[in-house]
Order: C-alpha cells, then structure tokens, then sequence
C-alpha cells in the first residue's frame, strides 16, 4: 500500500492505478479505524479495482469548543489495518497541504444542513462538505463510500454530488454495530466502561420507537419514549430523536415510507449519533 501526502504525487498514483480502465473507490475518513470503516474498504473493494482510503482530521468540521484537539490519531495502526485489507493507496495530507495559507473558499450546505447536527453543530456540515469536495477533485474516484451511520451527512454529499456535478457515484455502506447493538464509532473510545454499557439505551430506544411507530403508533408519543428512555439508560441530554424523510430529511409529524429515525444524545462529554428505518 502506498502512503502519499502530496498532492502533485497522488494525481500520478491514481492516474496510474486508472489504467486500462480500471475503477477507483474513494472512502474518506478521520483515521481511528474500526470495523464500521473496514466494512466499508470492502464494500469498495467488491465494487471497484482499487480502494484509495484517507485520513484527514478536518478542523473545519469541528465547532470551538468541540473535541478536534482529542480526536483519536493513530496513522501507523490505522495503516496496518489498510495494509491488510489490501487498500490500494492511503491518501494522509497534512493540514497545510488541504488548507494552504490564504485558503478562502468553501462549499455551503443549504436547507438539509440546517436541521439535526447541523442545528446542533454550527458550520459542520460546510466543513465536512468542503472537505469531501476537496477529496473528490484530489483523487477524482468513480465511487465514493460513506457510512450510514451519518445519514444526515450521506444526504448531504449525495445532494452535493449531484448539485455540482462531481460525475461519481456515492454508495452508502450499513451501520455496522457491536453484538449489543452500539453503533461503531471512533467516539465509543471516549466512553467509560458504565458509560459504554449504558450507551446501549441509545439504539435499543431508536429500534423499539421505529418498530412502534411503524406498526401504526403516534409519532409525538414514540419520540418522546424513546427520549425518555435514552436518559432514563444513563444519557445526559439529547440534541434531538426525530422522524425525518430518508432523502429529503423533512421532519415527519406522520408516518410515510422511506422514513428514517435519527437521533443524537450526549453521555457525559460524548455525543453519539445513530439512526434507524421505519417500515
Ligand atoms: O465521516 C467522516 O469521518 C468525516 O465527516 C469525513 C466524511 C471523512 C469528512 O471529514
């Protein structure tokens, strides 16, 4: 696996590994890799030649008083982990190579934005969405893989893709989950051991609420048990649960099929996200 940090010597890489056609996949990530990112490595190696993966902790994504400083950084293990899988090329710019002094322009995440994260994390989305601009022209994949786990931002950087004209396709790889149901996140590294074992209140209430309000419930009284019982398990406060249209995201007061619950809650420092089908 090749490690590259340079711009002028990726675009050679990748031209290189194009040849005779061949098909590039593109999985962005922040590093601190678990299986949820490795399942999504080999879902881009069923659907293409190569797989190029990136590390880059993105300070434009993360608000003031969020957690960029801690965020976990372990490029040699991380590296490994990609090595094995048998990842084409490892794509680790620093940051003054993705953010040259002077940089002044970015992209602007309109209405799907506003609601969500992006109410509770001012300027997120911009960040996340530059970044991922920014990866796609860096190494101009014919697929680019994100988790479903950020439905909200898969969203996002579909409509992106679309909007701009970016001529990829965006594949959204399963949540992948511990056996108790948790959600696989590099965050889930924060949590103390009671915390860990609370947090499994988090997808239990999202599973039972979807189940409810699929099989006819209210959608008000759903939402409200399912937040009762998140910090009932041991959660600190919630940014929201909420029922939304799974592509346009629009806020559903009411069942309609493709629904989607998603859902963000705090437990002591740490804020997770998770989301659920409905139907
Ligand atoms: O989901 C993530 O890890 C990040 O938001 C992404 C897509 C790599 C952009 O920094």
């Amino acid at each position: 696996m090749q490690i590259i940090r340079d711009i002028a010597m990726l675009h050679r890489a990748v031209t290189a590994l194009k040849a005779d056609g061949k098909a590039v996949a593109l999985v962005p990530t922040m590093g601190a890799l678990h299986d949820g990112h490795l399942s999504l490595v080999r879902m881009g190696k069923r659907v293409a030649d190569h797989v190029v993966v990136s590390i880059f902790v993105n300070p434009t994504q993360f608000g003031p008083n969020e957690d960029f400083a801690a965020y976990p950084r372990d490029e040699a293990r991380d590296a490994a982990l990609l090595a094995q899988e048998g990842v084409s090329l490892l794509w680790a710019p620093d940051v003054a190579t993705m953010y040259p002094a002077g940089h002044g322009t970015h992209v602007e995440v309109a209405e799907l934005g506003a609601d969500y994260c992006g109410a509770a994390r001012p300027g997120h989305f911009d960040g996340v969405a530059t970044v991922v601009a920014k990866l796609f022209n860096q190494v101009r994949p014919d697929i680019a893989i994100f988790g479903e786990k950020d439905w909200q931002q898969l969203a996002i950087i579909r409509r992106m893709a679309r909007d701009l004209d970016f001529g990829l396709d965006i594949l959204g790889a399963p949540i992948a989950r511990d056996a108790d149901g948790l959600a696989l996140s590099s965050r889930n590294a924060y949590l103390s051991p009671e915390q860990r074992a609370a947090a499994t209140a988090f997808p239990a209430a999202l599973k039972a609420a979807a189940a409810a309000i699929a099989g006819g419930a209210d959608v008000a009284q759903s939402l409200a048990a399912a937040e009762a019982a998140i910090l009932a398990g041991g959660f600190d406060s919630i940014d929201y649960v909420a029922l939304a249209d799974a592509a346009s995201l629009e806020r559903l007061p009411a069942f309609r099929a493709p629904a989607r619950l998603l859902a963000a809650a705090r437990i002591g420092k740490t804020r997770l996200i998770d989301n659920h089908p409905v139907g």
